[in-house]
């Protein structure tokens, strides 16, 4: 399968794409992820992205289309993958159905988890990430077994740099101007799965895996 999924920042792309890639057998591709392991490297992309991120701004539509369209290339990603936090302009978007186009693959679904602003903010200050393996935690809604320490892998957990307060407004900001016009787009395309993503973990992970399979 070949699929996208979409939402506002902190609306648990990567908590869900987690388990979808497990569960479905799919190759995970975030370009957060992917951006934060080029700063972890110290790469020259990865301080340039560095400075937009921090910021809570996007990092430019050449770079992050150069970056996926080779992910893409790689043999893992010939039979299914799954998107995240891509595409996030309309540029991007475009870029992606003419790469895709070139490639003779058609995506078979857009996830798009719905959750309002006002819940957001608590989400992303309170979010913990693994240090190993980038799983998400949260202090309140998504607490590890042991207090810091990641449950897959016992990775020590941190705080993202664009988790603060000023970043996270900025993000929220971005994606109602510049993402949330793509859920026409793929509305359009007769592609978009929408689900509640204003519930328990597993609930929304139970209505994705449902909309899937009809
Ligand atoms: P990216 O890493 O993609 O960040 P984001 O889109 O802001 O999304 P998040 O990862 O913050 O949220 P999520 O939806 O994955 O939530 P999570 O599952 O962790 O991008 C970071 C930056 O990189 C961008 O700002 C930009 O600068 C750059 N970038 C990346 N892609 C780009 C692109 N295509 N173009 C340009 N720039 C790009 O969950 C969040 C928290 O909520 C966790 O604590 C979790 O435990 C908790 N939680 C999850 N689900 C629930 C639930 N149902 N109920 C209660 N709590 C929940
Ligand atoms: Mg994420
Ligand atoms: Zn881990």
């Amino acid at each position: 399968m070949k699929l996208l999924i979409m939402g506002p920042p902190g609306a648990g792309k990567g908590t869900q794409a987690e388990v979808l890639v497990k569960e479905l057998g799919l190759t995970h591709i975030s370009t957060g992820d992917m951006f934060r392991a080029a700063i972890k490297e110290g790469t020259e992309m990865g301080k340039k992205a560095k400075e937009y991120m921090d910021k809570g701004a996007l990092v430019p539509d050449e770079v992050v289309v150069g970056m996926v369209k080779e992910r893409l290339s790689k043999p893992d990603c010939a039979d299914s993958f799954l998107l995240d936090g891509f595409p996030r302009t309309l540029d991007q978007a475009k870029a992606l159905d003419a790469t895709l186009k070139e490639m003779g693959i058609q995506l078979n679904g857009v996830i798009n988890i719905a959750v309002p602003r006002e819940k957001l903010m608590a989400r992303l200050t309170g979010r913990r990430v693994c240090k190993g393996c980038g799983a998400s935690y949260h202090v309140i809604f998504n607490q590890p077994q042991v207090e810091g320490r990641c449950n897959g892998c016992a990775g020590e957990l941190y705080q993202r740099s664009d988790d603060n307060e000023e970043a996270v407004g900025n993000r929220l900001d971005v994606y109602e101007a510049q993402t949330q016009p793509l859920i026409n787009y793929y509305i359009r395309q007769g592609l978009l799965l929408n689900i509640n993503g204003d519930q328990e973990i597993n609930k929304v992970l139970e209505e994705i895996l449902a909309r899937l399979k009809k």
